[in-house]
Protein backbone atom coordinates (compact mmCIF):
# COMPACT_ATOMS: atom_id res chain seq x y z
CA UNK A 1 0.00 0.00 0.00
CA UNK A 2 1.24 3.06 -0.99
CA UNK A 3 2.22 5.44 2.31
CA UNK A 4 0.98 8.33 0.71
CA UNK A 5 -2.61 7.94 -0.84
CA UNK A 6 -5.45 10.12 -1.53
CA UNK A 7 -7.95 10.94 0.85
CA UNK A 8 -11.54 10.77 0.10
CA UNK A 9 -12.62 8.56 -2.38
CA UNK A 10 -16.14 7.92 -4.03
CA UNK A 11 -17.21 4.76 -4.39
CA UNK A 12 -15.16 2.21 -6.75
CA UNK A 13 -16.98 0.99 -10.27
CA UNK A 14 -17.75 -2.70 -9.87
CA UNK A 15 -15.80 -3.23 -12.63
CA UNK A 16 -12.84 -1.75 -11.13
CA UNK A 17 -13.27 -3.85 -7.49
CA UNK A 18 -13.90 -6.79 -10.24
CA UNK A 19 -10.48 -6.30 -11.82
CA UNK A 20 -8.69 -6.51 -8.32
CA UNK A 21 -10.02 -9.93 -7.42
CA UNK A 22 -9.92 -11.15 -10.84
CA UNK A 23 -6.16 -10.14 -10.61
CA UNK A 24 -5.50 -12.16 -8.22
CA UNK A 25 -4.86 -9.12 -5.47
CA UNK A 26 -6.41 -8.37 -1.91
CA UNK A 27 -9.77 -6.82 -2.17
CA UNK A 28 -9.55 -5.75 1.25
CA UNK A 29 -6.54 -3.80 1.29
CA UNK A 30 -5.76 -3.07 -2.17
CA UNK A 31 -5.10 0.76 -2.77
CA UNK A 32 -8.25 2.37 -3.29
CA UNK A 33 -6.11 4.38 -5.95
CA UNK A 34 -6.55 1.83 -8.15
CA UNK A 35 -9.97 1.29 -7.87
CA UNK A 36 -11.56 4.63 -7.95
CA UNK A 37 -12.01 7.67 -10.26
CA UNK A 38 -9.45 10.13 -10.00
CA UNK A 39 -11.71 13.14 -10.23
CA UNK A 40 -14.80 13.80 -7.66
CA UNK A 41 -18.45 12.53 -9.93
CA UNK A 42 -21.22 14.43 -8.79
CA UNK A 43 -23.19 13.02 -5.31
CA UNK A 44 -25.86 10.57 -7.13
CA UNK A 45 -29.46 11.33 -6.41
CA UNK A 46 -31.15 9.68 -2.99
CA UNK A 47 -32.37 6.44 -4.34
CA UNK A 48 -35.35 5.76 -2.06
CA UNK A 49 -36.33 2.25 -2.13
CA UNK A 50 -39.29 1.06 -4.33
CA UNK A 51 -42.48 1.38 -2.14
CA UNK A 52 -44.39 -1.57 -3.39
CA UNK A 53 -43.74 -3.30 0.05
CA UNK A 54 -42.46 -6.75 -1.41
CA UNK A 55 -39.06 -8.21 -0.87
CA UNK A 56 -38.33 -7.36 2.16
CA UNK A 57 -36.28 -10.05 1.83
CA UNK A 58 -34.37 -11.58 -1.63
CA UNK A 59 -36.68 -12.83 -3.64
CA UNK A 60 -37.16 -16.88 -3.75
CA UNK A 61 -38.42 -19.21 -6.71
CA UNK A 62 -37.66 -20.60 -9.97
CA UNK A 63 -37.16 -19.62 -14.01
CA UNK A 64 -37.14 -21.86 -16.34
CA UNK A 65 -34.26 -19.75 -18.29
CA UNK A 66 -31.06 -21.48 -17.52
CA UNK A 67 -32.39 -25.15 -18.09
CA UNK A 68 -34.46 -24.46 -21.59
CA UNK A 69 -33.50 -20.87 -23.24
CA UNK A 70 -36.37 -21.59 -25.99
CA UNK A 71 -36.56 -24.91 -26.27
CA UNK A 72 -39.70 -26.46 -26.79
CA UNK A 73 -39.90 -28.37 -23.43
CA UNK A 74 -40.27 -24.83 -22.43
CA UNK A 75 -44.22 -24.97 -22.19
CA UNK A 76 -47.54 -24.95 -20.04
CA UNK A 77 -46.63 -28.55 -18.93
CA UNK A 78 -42.97 -27.76 -17.39
CA UNK A 79 -44.53 -24.89 -15.47
CA UNK A 80 -47.16 -26.59 -13.80
CA UNK A 81 -45.15 -29.59 -13.39
CA UNK A 82 -42.50 -26.83 -11.46
CA UNK A 83 -45.20 -25.78 -9.77
CA UNK A 84 -46.61 -29.45 -8.32
CA UNK A 85 -42.67 -29.85 -7.64
CA UNK A 86 -42.37 -26.95 -5.19
CA UNK A 87 -45.10 -28.71 -3.01
CA UNK A 88 -44.19 -32.33 -3.17
CA UNK A 89 -40.33 -31.75 -2.82
CA UNK A 90 -40.90 -29.31 0.48
CA UNK A 91 -39.60 -26.50 -1.43
CA UNK A 92 -42.16 -24.29 -1.11
CA UNK A 93 -41.61 -25.40 2.74
CA UNK A 94 -38.35 -24.42 2.37
CA UNK A 95 -39.19 -20.59 0.85
CA UNK A 96 -39.51 -20.86 -2.57
CA UNK A 97 -42.52 -18.73 -3.56
CA UNK A 98 -42.53 -17.30 -7.20
CA UNK A 99 -42.57 -19.69 -10.54
CA UNK A 100 -41.77 -17.44 -13.09
CA UNK A 101 -41.21 -17.53 -16.62
CA UNK A 102 -38.74 -16.25 -18.85
CA UNK A 103 -38.52 -14.92 -23.13
CA UNK A 104 -40.11 -17.02 -25.78
CA UNK A 105 -43.46 -16.81 -24.12
CA UNK A 106 -45.72 -14.94 -26.37
CA UNK A 107 -46.31 -14.51 -30.52
CA UNK A 108 -43.83 -12.77 -32.26
CA UNK A 109 -46.27 -10.09 -32.89
CA UNK A 110 -49.15 -8.13 -31.51
CA UNK A 111 -52.36 -8.82 -32.20
CA UNK A 112 -54.69 -5.82 -33.84
CA UNK A 113 -55.47 -4.18 -30.29
CA UNK A 114 -51.97 -4.07 -29.37
CA UNK A 115 -52.44 -6.63 -26.75
CA UNK A 116 -49.32 -9.47 -26.49
CA UNK A 117 -50.24 -13.12 -27.01
CA UNK A 118 -49.29 -16.45 -25.46
CA UNK A 119 -47.46 -18.73 -28.14
CA UNK A 120 -50.53 -21.07 -28.64
CA UNK A 121 -48.43 -24.02 -28.64
CA UNK A 122 -46.28 -23.97 -25.85
CA UNK A 123 -49.29 -22.29 -23.67
CA UNK A 124 -52.57 -23.83 -25.38
CA UNK A 125 -54.38 -22.44 -22.29
CA UNK A 126 -52.70 -19.16 -22.55
CA UNK A 127 -50.89 -17.19 -19.63
CA UNK A 128 -53.83 -16.51 -16.78
CA UNK A 129 -54.55 -20.40 -16.72
CA UNK A 130 -50.82 -21.33 -15.62
CA UNK A 131 -51.04 -18.36 -13.40
CA UNK A 132 -54.19 -19.67 -11.70
CA UNK A 133 -52.67 -23.08 -11.32
CA UNK A 134 -49.93 -21.83 -9.35
CA UNK A 135 -51.74 -19.47 -7.72
CA UNK A 136 -53.76 -22.75 -6.47
CA UNK A 137 -50.56 -24.03 -5.01
CA UNK A 138 -50.13 -21.41 -3.04
CA UNK A 139 -47.32 -19.89 -5.10
CA UNK A 140 -46.81 -16.70 -6.95
CA UNK A 141 -46.61 -16.00 -10.48
CA UNK A 142 -43.99 -14.07 -12.88
CA UNK A 143 -43.07 -13.44 -16.42
CA UNK A 144 -40.49 -11.72 -18.38
CA UNK A 145 -40.50 -8.80 -21.30
CA UNK A 146 -37.89 -6.25 -21.90
CA UNK A 147 -37.19 -2.67 -21.90
CA UNK A 148 -36.87 -2.31 -25.74
CA UNK A 149 -38.52 -2.90 -29.00
CA UNK A 150 -38.33 -6.64 -28.54
CA UNK A 151 -36.89 -9.33 -25.85
CA UNK A 152 -33.10 -11.22 -26.35
CA UNK A 153 -33.91 -14.33 -28.18
CA UNK A 154 -33.53 -13.87 -32.15
CA UNK A 155 -36.95 -15.00 -32.91
CA UNK A 156 -37.55 -11.27 -31.30
CA UNK A 157 -40.61 -11.36 -29.73
CA UNK A 158 -42.25 -8.06 -28.42
CA UNK A 159 -40.98 -5.46 -25.88
CA UNK A 160 -42.71 -3.65 -23.58
CA UNK A 161 -41.05 -0.43 -24.58
CA UNK A 162 -43.86 2.37 -25.71
CA UNK A 163 -46.38 -0.07 -24.48
CA UNK A 164 -45.53 0.02 -20.73
CA UNK A 165 -49.40 0.63 -19.53
CA UNK A 166 -51.08 -1.90 -21.99
CA UNK A 167 -48.88 -4.28 -21.21
CA UNK A 168 -48.92 -4.08 -17.14
CA UNK A 169 -52.55 -3.81 -17.08
CA UNK A 170 -52.82 -6.85 -19.20
CA UNK A 171 -50.42 -8.95 -16.94
CA UNK A 172 -52.49 -7.38 -14.19
CA UNK A 173 -55.52 -9.11 -15.59
CA UNK A 174 -53.63 -12.46 -15.91
CA UNK A 175 -52.86 -12.58 -12.03
CA UNK A 176 -49.32 -12.10 -12.29
CA UNK A 177 -47.19 -11.30 -9.47
CA UNK A 178 -43.45 -10.86 -10.95
CA UNK A 179 -42.15 -9.36 -13.41
CA UNK A 180 -38.03 -9.58 -14.85
CA UNK A 181 -37.75 -6.55 -17.31
CA UNK A 182 -34.63 -7.25 -19.37
CA UNK A 183 -32.40 -4.81 -21.39
CA UNK A 184 -32.24 -6.04 -25.41
CA UNK A 185 -33.10 -3.80 -28.03
CA UNK A 186 -33.45 -1.14 -26.15
CA UNK A 187 -32.71 1.98 -28.71
CA UNK A 188 -30.75 3.53 -26.61
CA UNK A 189 -33.04 5.46 -24.77
CA UNK A 190 -32.17 5.92 -21.29
CA UNK A 191 -32.01 3.37 -18.88
CA UNK A 192 -33.84 5.41 -15.91
CA UNK A 193 -36.68 6.55 -18.29
CA UNK A 194 -37.45 3.30 -19.46
CA UNK A 195 -37.22 1.14 -16.48
CA UNK A 196 -39.04 3.86 -14.42
CA UNK A 197 -41.92 3.81 -17.32
CA UNK A 198 -42.26 0.03 -16.84
CA UNK A 199 -42.01 1.06 -12.51
CA UNK A 200 -44.95 3.44 -12.77
CA UNK A 201 -47.07 1.36 -15.12
CA UNK A 202 -46.85 -1.31 -12.58
CA UNK A 203 -47.79 0.48 -9.88
CA UNK A 204 -50.75 2.16 -11.84
CA UNK A 205 -52.07 -1.75 -12.04
CA UNK A 206 -52.76 -1.21 -8.24
CA UNK A 207 -51.92 -5.11 -8.29
CA UNK A 208 -48.25 -5.38 -6.31
CA UNK A 209 -46.02 -6.96 -8.71
CA UNK A 210 -42.05 -7.76 -7.62
CA UNK A 211 -40.07 -5.65 -10.56
CA UNK A 212 -36.82 -7.54 -11.12
CA UNK A 213 -35.04 -5.12 -13.58
CA UNK A 214 -32.04 -6.86 -15.65
CA UNK A 215 -29.93 -4.34 -17.66
CA UNK A 216 -26.50 -6.82 -16.53
CA UNK A 217 -25.26 -3.86 -14.33
CA UNK A 218 -24.52 -1.71 -18.03
CA UNK A 219 -25.65 1.88 -16.57
CA UNK A 220 -24.71 1.16 -12.76
CA UNK A 221 -27.99 0.12 -11.28
CA UNK A 222 -26.73 0.19 -8.03
CA UNK A 223 -26.96 3.67 -7.66
CA UNK A 224 -30.42 3.99 -9.10
CA UNK A 225 -32.51 0.84 -9.95
CA UNK A 226 -33.60 0.82 -5.63
CA UNK A 227 -35.80 3.63 -6.78
CA UNK A 228 -37.81 1.83 -8.89
CA UNK A 229 -37.56 -1.99 -8.79
CA UNK A 230 -36.81 -4.70 -5.84
CA UNK A 231 -33.81 -6.34 -7.52
CA UNK A 232 -31.25 -5.44 -10.43
CA UNK A 233 -28.87 -7.35 -12.36
CA UNK A 234 -25.44 -6.84 -12.06
CA UNK A 235 -23.55 -8.57 -14.30
CA UNK A 236 -23.99 -10.10 -17.59
CA UNK A 237 -25.95 -14.13 -17.78
CA UNK A 238 -24.24 -16.56 -15.40
CA UNK A 239 -23.34 -19.97 -17.16
CA UNK A 240 -23.29 -23.37 -15.91
CA UNK A 241 -19.69 -23.78 -15.06
CA UNK A 242 -16.73 -22.71 -12.39
CA UNK A 243 -15.26 -19.43 -14.13
CA UNK A 244 -18.74 -17.59 -14.94
CA UNK A 245 -19.93 -18.45 -11.65
CA UNK A 246 -17.09 -17.09 -9.60
CA UNK A 247 -16.38 -14.38 -11.89
CA UNK A 248 -19.89 -13.01 -11.12
CA UNK A 249 -19.80 -13.65 -7.88
CA UNK A 250 -16.42 -11.14 -7.36
CA UNK A 251 -18.19 -8.91 -9.12
CA UNK A 252 -21.15 -8.81 -7.26
CA UNK A 253 -19.04 -8.86 -4.26
CA UNK A 254 -18.13 -5.33 -4.41
CA UNK A 255 -21.65 -4.18 -4.41
CA UNK A 256 -22.21 -5.30 -1.06
CA UNK A 257 -23.41 -1.57 0.38
CA UNK A 258 -26.01 -1.47 -2.12
CA UNK A 259 -28.37 -3.76 -0.77
CA UNK A 260 -31.55 -3.21 1.51
CA UNK A 261 -34.52 -4.96 2.24
CA UNK A 262 -36.77 -4.09 -0.78
CA UNK A 263 -33.48 -3.52 -2.82
CA UNK A 264 -31.05 -6.35 -4.02
CA UNK A 265 -28.26 -6.77 -5.66
CA UNK A 266 -28.81 -9.82 -8.44
CA UNK A 267 -25.82 -11.84 -9.48
CA UNK A 268 -28.38 -13.94 -11.67
CA UNK A 269 -30.23 -17.11 -11.17
CA UNK A 270 -29.13 -20.39 -9.77
CA UNK A 271 -27.12 -22.78 -12.32
CA UNK A 272 -27.29 -26.06 -9.24
CA UNK A 273 -27.94 -28.65 -10.82
CA UNK A 274 -27.48 -28.11 -14.56
CA UNK A 275 -24.89 -30.27 -14.63
CA UNK A 276 -21.47 -27.95 -15.61
CA UNK A 277 -20.18 -28.09 -12.40
CA UNK A 278 -19.47 -30.29 -9.35
CA UNK A 279 -21.66 -30.41 -6.71
CA UNK A 280 -18.92 -29.23 -4.54
CA UNK A 281 -18.56 -25.86 -6.50
CA UNK A 282 -22.47 -26.08 -6.66
CA UNK A 283 -22.61 -26.04 -2.95
CA UNK A 284 -19.90 -22.84 -3.17
CA UNK A 285 -22.52 -21.20 -5.64
CA UNK A 286 -25.32 -21.79 -3.23
CA UNK A 287 -23.37 -20.72 0.06
CA UNK A 288 -22.09 -17.58 -1.68
CA UNK A 289 -25.58 -16.21 -3.39
CA UNK A 290 -26.91 -16.59 0.23
CA UNK A 291 -24.03 -14.83 1.53
CA UNK A 292 -24.36 -11.81 -0.69
CA UNK A 293 -28.60 -11.58 -0.02
CA UNK A 294 -29.04 -12.57 -3.98
CA UNK A 295 -32.21 -13.76 -4.90
CA UNK A 296 -32.57 -17.51 -5.13
CA UNK A 297 -33.84 -18.20 -8.27
CA UNK A 298 -33.58 -22.14 -9.04
CA UNK A 299 -32.54 -22.37 -12.87
CA UNK A 300 -32.76 -26.61 -13.24
CA UNK A 301 -35.58 -28.93 -14.39
CA UNK A 302 -36.99 -29.57 -10.72
CA UNK A 303 -38.81 -32.35 -12.41
CA UNK A 304 -36.05 -34.02 -12.73
CA UNK A 305 -33.81 -32.73 -9.64
CA UNK A 306 -31.52 -35.41 -8.55
CA UNK A 307 -31.50 -35.73 -4.49
CA UNK A 308 -28.04 -33.85 -4.13
CA UNK A 309 -29.57 -30.90 -6.06
CA UNK A 310 -32.53 -30.99 -3.60
CA UNK A 311 -30.46 -31.57 -0.43
CA UNK A 312 -28.64 -28.13 -1.33
CA UNK A 313 -31.37 -26.06 -2.79
CA UNK A 314 -33.16 -27.40 0.28
CA UNK A 315 -30.60 -26.30 3.12
CA UNK A 316 -32.76 -24.53 5.25
CA UNK A 317 -29.63 -23.16 7.44
CA UNK A 318 -28.13 -21.43 4.49
CA UNK A 319 -31.15 -20.40 3.39
CA UNK A 320 -32.20 -18.38 6.12
CA UNK A 321 -28.65 -16.47 5.97
CA UNK A 322 -29.98 -15.48 2.76
CA UNK A 323 -33.50 -14.61 3.75
CA UNK A 324 -31.87 -13.25 7.25
CA UNK A 325 -34.14 -10.21 8.22
CA UNK A 326 -31.46 -7.50 8.94
CA UNK A 327 -30.94 -7.35 5.16
CA UNK A 328 -27.42 -6.88 4.57
CA UNK A 329 -25.13 -8.26 1.72
CA UNK A 330 -21.94 -10.11 3.23
CA UNK A 331 -18.59 -8.50 2.20
CA UNK A 332 -15.72 -10.22 1.17
CA UNK A 333 -12.88 -8.98 4.62
CA UNK A 334 -9.81 -11.05 3.56
CA UNK A 335 -9.37 -12.50 0.33
CA UNK A 336 -5.33 -12.91 -0.86
CA UNK A 337 -4.56 -16.45 -2.94
CA UNK A 338 -7.66 -17.61 -3.85
CA UNK A 339 -9.18 -18.06 -0.49
CA UNK A 340 -11.91 -15.42 0.51
CA UNK A 341 -13.60 -15.19 3.29
CA UNK A 342 -17.02 -13.17 3.51
CA UNK A 343 -19.03 -12.31 6.72
CA UNK A 344 -22.49 -11.17 6.58
CA UNK A 345 -23.96 -9.56 10.04
CA UNK A 346 -27.42 -11.38 11.01
CA UNK A 347 -30.48 -10.20 12.69
CA UNK A 348 -29.06 -11.97 16.03
CA UNK A 349 -26.12 -9.86 16.23
CA UNK A 350 -24.19 -12.94 14.74
CA UNK A 351 -22.25 -13.72 11.59
CA UNK A 352 -22.26 -16.14 9.02
CA UNK A 353 -18.86 -16.37 7.11
CA UNK A 354 -18.09 -18.07 4.06
CA UNK A 355 -14.12 -19.42 3.50
CA UNK A 356 -14.18 -20.09 -0.02
CA UNK A 357 -11.26 -21.73 -1.88
CA UNK A 358 -11.30 -20.94 -5.33
CA UNK A 359 -7.90 -22.30 -5.86
CA UNK A 360 -7.81 -26.19 -7.44
CA UNK A 361 -5.62 -27.74 -4.21
CA UNK A 362 -7.39 -28.37 -0.98
CA UNK A 363 -6.15 -25.56 1.28
CA UNK A 364 -6.64 -24.19 4.90
CA UNK A 365 -8.51 -20.97 5.32
CA UNK A 366 -8.44 -19.13 8.81
CA UNK A 367 -9.94 -16.02 9.99
CA UNK A 368 -11.72 -14.86 13.44
CA UNK A 369 -14.55 -13.36 15.22
CA UNK A 370 -12.77 -9.82 15.03
CA UNK A 371 -12.19 -10.13 11.29
CA UNK A 372 -15.75 -10.78 10.94
CA UNK A 373 -17.11 -7.94 13.00
CA UNK A 374 -18.15 -9.39 16.06
CA UNK A 375 -16.24 -9.27 19.71
CA UNK A 376 -16.28 -8.98 23.48
CA UNK A 377 -17.40 -12.26 24.23
CA UNK A 378 -15.83 -15.29 26.31
CA UNK A 379 -16.84 -17.87 23.35
CA UNK A 380 -18.86 -18.07 20.21
CA UNK A 381 -20.74 -20.91 19.10
CA UNK A 382 -20.42 -22.03 15.51
CA UNK A 383 -22.36 -23.88 12.88
CA UNK A 384 -20.98 -25.58 10.57
CA UNK A 385 -23.78 -25.29 7.67
CA UNK A 386 -23.41 -28.43 5.70
CA UNK A 387 -21.83 -31.01 7.85
CA UNK A 388 -24.56 -29.19 10.85
CA UNK A 389 -21.43 -30.29 13.59
CA UNK A 390 -21.73 -27.82 16.10
CA UNK A 391 -18.28 -26.28 17.85
CA UNK A 392 -17.24 -23.49 19.97
CA UNK A 393 -14.59 -21.34 20.05
CA UNK A 394 -12.97 -18.17 21.61
CA UNK A 395 -11.81 -16.70 18.23
CA UNK A 396 -9.93 -18.38 15.79
CA UNK A 397 -12.12 -19.77 12.76
CA UNK A 398 -10.30 -21.78 10.29
CA UNK A 399 -11.52 -25.26 8.54
CA UNK A 400 -9.76 -27.14 5.39
CA UNK A 401 -11.58 -25.87 2.31
CA UNK A 402 -11.56 -28.63 -0.92
CA UNK A 403 -10.23 -26.93 -4.21
CA UNK A 404 -13.74 -25.29 -5.37
CA UNK A 405 -15.35 -25.69 -2.10
CA UNK A 406 -17.07 -23.44 0.20
CA UNK A 407 -16.97 -23.63 4.35
CA UNK A 408 -19.61 -22.15 5.69
CA UNK A 409 -20.61 -21.51 9.49
CA UNK A 410 -23.16 -19.63 11.08
CA UNK A 411 -21.40 -18.01 14.55
CA UNK A 412 -23.26 -17.15 17.53
CA UNK A 413 -22.00 -14.89 20.41
CA UNK A 414 -22.29 -16.08 23.91
CA UNK A 415 -22.34 -14.28 26.88
CA UNK A 416 -21.03 -10.57 26.83
CA UNK A 417 -18.49 -8.92 28.86
CA UNK A 418 -19.55 -5.29 30.91
CA UNK A 419 -16.62 -2.90 30.07
CA UNK A 420 -14.79 -1.77 33.22
CA UNK A 421 -15.09 0.32 35.66
CA UNK A 422 -14.06 3.87 35.22
CA UNK A 423 -14.08 5.93 32.19
CA UNK A 424 -12.94 4.12 28.93
CA UNK A 425 -12.23 5.33 25.36
CA UNK A 426 -14.66 3.28 23.44
CA UNK A 427 -12.07 2.34 20.67
CA UNK A 428 -10.01 0.76 23.13
CA UNK A 429 -12.96 -1.59 24.07
CA UNK A 430 -14.46 -4.88 21.84
CA UNK A 431 -17.54 -4.09 20.24
CA UNK A 432 -19.95 -6.73 20.25
CA UNK A 433 -20.51 -6.15 16.31
CA UNK A 434 -19.65 -3.43 13.82
CA UNK A 435 -21.18 -2.63 10.59
CA UNK A 436 -19.75 -0.64 8.15
CA UNK A 437 -20.51 1.03 4.95
CA UNK A 438 -16.69 0.34 2.87
CA UNK A 439 -14.16 -1.88 4.78
CA UNK A 440 -14.08 -2.05 8.45
CA UNK A 441 -14.63 0.01 11.46
CA UNK A 442 -10.98 1.50 12.38
CA UNK A 443 -10.05 1.95 15.63
CA UNK A 444 -8.03 5.13 16.28
CA UNK A 445 -7.74 6.26 12.60
CA UNK A 446 -10.62 7.65 9.86
CA UNK A 447 -11.88 4.98 7.21
CA UNK A 448 -9.72 4.55 4.34
CA UNK A 449 -12.84 2.31 2.84
CA UNK A 450 -10.62 -0.76 2.19
CA UNK A 451 -8.79 -3.32 4.39
CA UNK A 452 -8.21 -2.92 8.31
CA UNK A 453 -5.98 -0.03 9.49
CA UNK A 454 -5.97 1.90 6.08
CA UNK A 455 -7.49 5.07 7.17
CA UNK A 456 -5.06 8.44 8.35
CA UNK A 457 -5.19 10.54 11.90
CA UNK A 458 -8.70 11.08 12.51
CA UNK A 459 -9.76 14.71 11.57
CA UNK A 460 -12.67 17.19 11.70
CA UNK A 461 -12.62 20.86 10.52
CA UNK A 462 -9.10 20.43 10.95
CA UNK A 463 -8.33 19.31 14.69
CA UNK A 464 -6.99 15.75 14.77
CA UNK A 465 -7.24 13.16 17.34
CA UNK A 466 -5.60 10.33 18.60
CA UNK A 467 -8.65 8.39 19.78
CA UNK A 468 -11.63 7.62 18.26
CA UNK A 469 -13.61 5.13 15.37
CA UNK A 470 -13.53 5.73 11.58
CA UNK A 471 -16.51 4.57 10.09
CA UNK A 472 -18.61 4.83 6.79
CA UNK A 473 -22.57 5.42 6.47
CA UNK A 474 -24.52 3.41 6.35
CA UNK A 475 -22.46 2.02 10.15
CA UNK A 476 -23.59 0.87 13.01
CA UNK A 477 -21.69 -0.28 16.22
CA UNK A 478 -22.68 -2.70 19.57
CA UNK A 479 -21.72 -2.31 22.47
CA UNK A 480 -22.32 -4.51 25.63
CA UNK A 481 -22.94 -2.06 28.65
CA UNK A 482 -24.43 -4.44 31.29
CA UNK A 483 -25.88 -2.17 32.74
CA UNK A 484 -23.40 -0.10 34.88
CA UNK A 485 -22.53 2.93 32.61
CA UNK A 486 -24.03 6.53 32.99
CA UNK A 487 -22.68 8.51 30.27
CA UNK A 488 -20.97 8.39 26.92
CA UNK A 489 -19.34 11.99 24.92
CA UNK A 490 -18.23 12.29 21.53
CA UNK A 491 -17.00 14.53 19.34
CA UNK A 492 -18.46 14.14 16.09
CA UNK A 493 -18.06 14.74 12.55
CA UNK A 494 -17.45 14.11 8.59
CA UNK A 495 -13.67 13.47 8.48
CA UNK A 496 -11.80 15.90 6.78
CA UNK A 497 -10.58 12.99 4.34
CA UNK A 498 -13.81 12.98 2.45
CA UNK A 499 -12.48 16.44 0.65
CA UNK A 500 -13.58 18.88 3.26
CA UNK A 501 -17.34 19.68 1.42
CA UNK A 502 -17.83 16.08 0.40
CA UNK A 503 -20.09 14.27 2.78
CA UNK A 504 -22.88 14.37 4.96
CA UNK A 505 -24.49 12.03 7.46
CA UNK A 506 -26.45 11.79 10.59
CA UNK A 507 -24.89 10.52 13.97
CA UNK A 508 -26.96 9.16 16.71
CA UNK A 509 -26.73 7.21 19.86
CA UNK A 510 -29.25 4.57 21.31
CA UNK A 511 -29.47 3.01 24.25
CA UNK A 512 -31.50 -0.01 24.70
CA UNK A 513 -32.99 1.07 21.00
CA UNK A 514 -34.02 3.82 22.63
CA UNK A 515 -32.63 6.95 20.83
CA UNK A 516 -30.36 9.45 23.28
CA UNK A 517 -28.74 11.23 21.21
CA UNK A 518 -28.54 13.36 17.80
CA UNK A 519 -26.28 14.91 16.24
CA UNK A 520 -28.54 15.99 13.42
CA UNK A 521 -27.10 16.74 9.56
CA UNK A 522 -23.45 17.34 9.58
CA UNK A 523 -21.48 17.59 6.66
CA UNK A 524 -17.83 18.06 5.38
CA UNK A 525 -17.50 21.14 5.89
CA UNK A 526 -19.09 21.10 9.72
CA UNK A 527 -17.01 21.64 12.24
CA UNK A 528 -16.70 18.98 15.15
CA UNK A 529 -20.17 18.58 17.17
CA UNK A 530 -19.97 17.55 20.56
CA UNK A 531 -22.87 14.81 21.64
CA UNK A 532 -23.69 13.74 24.88
CA UNK A 533 -26.03 10.25 25.68
CA UNK A 534 -27.39 8.99 28.89
CA UNK A 535 -26.86 5.74 29.27
CA UNK A 536 -27.97 5.13 32.82
CA UNK A 537 -29.27 1.26 33.16
CA UNK A 538 -28.88 0.39 29.39
CA UNK A 539 -27.36 -2.86 28.87
CA UNK A 540 -26.67 -1.90 25.02
CA UNK A 541 -25.48 1.06 23.31
CA UNK A 542 -25.78 1.61 19.51
CA UNK A 543 -23.77 4.25 17.66
CA UNK A 544 -25.83 4.67 14.13
CA UNK A 545 -24.30 6.67 11.54
CA UNK A 546 -26.81 7.15 8.51
CA UNK A 547 -26.19 9.01 5.34
CA UNK A 548 -28.66 12.33 5.23
CA UNK A 549 -30.25 11.40 2.33
CA UNK A 550 -27.71 12.48 -0.76
CA UNK A 551 -25.98 9.16 -1.20
CA UNK A 552 -23.46 7.18 0.54
CA UNK A 553 -20.36 8.60 -1.25
CA UNK A 554 -17.81 10.93 0.95
CA UNK A 555 -19.48 9.90 3.76
CA UNK A 556 -16.22 9.05 6.25
CA UNK A 557 -18.05 9.81 9.56
CA UNK A 558 -15.64 10.02 12.82
CA UNK A 559 -16.58 9.00 16.19
CA UNK A 560 -13.83 11.28 18.17
CA UNK A 561 -13.04 11.18 21.88
CA UNK A 562 -15.81 8.63 22.93
CA UNK A 563 -15.46 8.52 26.37
CA UNK A 564 -17.91 5.90 28.37
CA UNK A 565 -18.28 6.28 31.86
CA UNK A 566 -19.65 3.17 33.65
CA UNK A 567 -19.75 2.42 37.40
C1 LIG B 1 -31.02 -11.97 -21.45
C2 LIG B 1 -31.14 -12.12 -19.93
C3 LIG B 1 -31.28 -13.59 -19.59
C4 LIG B 1 -32.50 -14.18 -20.31
C5 LIG B 1 -32.40 -13.94 -21.80
C6 LIG B 1 -33.68 -14.31 -22.53
O1 LIG B 1 -29.84 -12.55 -21.92
O2 LIG B 1 -30.05 -11.55 -19.28
O3 LIG B 1 -31.38 -13.77 -18.20
O4 LIG B 1 -33.66 -13.58 -19.80
O5 LIG B 1 -32.14 -12.57 -22.09
O6 LIG B 1 -33.60 -14.10 -23.92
Amino acid sequence: MPAERPTCRRRPAAAAAFALLAGGSLLAGAPASAASPTAPAPTPAPTPAADNGLARTPQMGFNNWNSTHCRAEFNEAMVKGVADTFVSQGLKDAGYTYVNIDDCWALPNRDTSGNLVPDPVRFPHGIKAVADYVHSKGLKFGLYSSAGTKTCDVQGFPGGLGHEQQDANLWASWGVDYLKYDNCNNTGADAKQRYRAMADALRATGRPILYSICEWGENQPWNWAAEYGNSWRTTGDISDSWSSMIGIAHRNQSLAPYARPGAWNDPDMLEVGNGGMTDTEYRTHFSLWAQMAAPLLIGSDLRSASASTLAILKNTDVIAVDQDSLGKQGTVVAGSGGLVVMSKPLADGGRSVTLTNETTTTRTITTSVEALGIGGASSYALKDLWSKQNSTTTGAISASVPAHGTVMYRVTPGTPVPPPAGVSRLSDLPWTSAINGWGPVERDRSNGEQGAADGRTLTIGGTTYAKGLGTHAAGDITYYLGAGCSTLTASVGVDDESGGTNGSVVFQIYRDGTKVADSGRVTGADAPRALTADLSGGRELRLVVTDSGDGINYDHADWAVPRLTCA
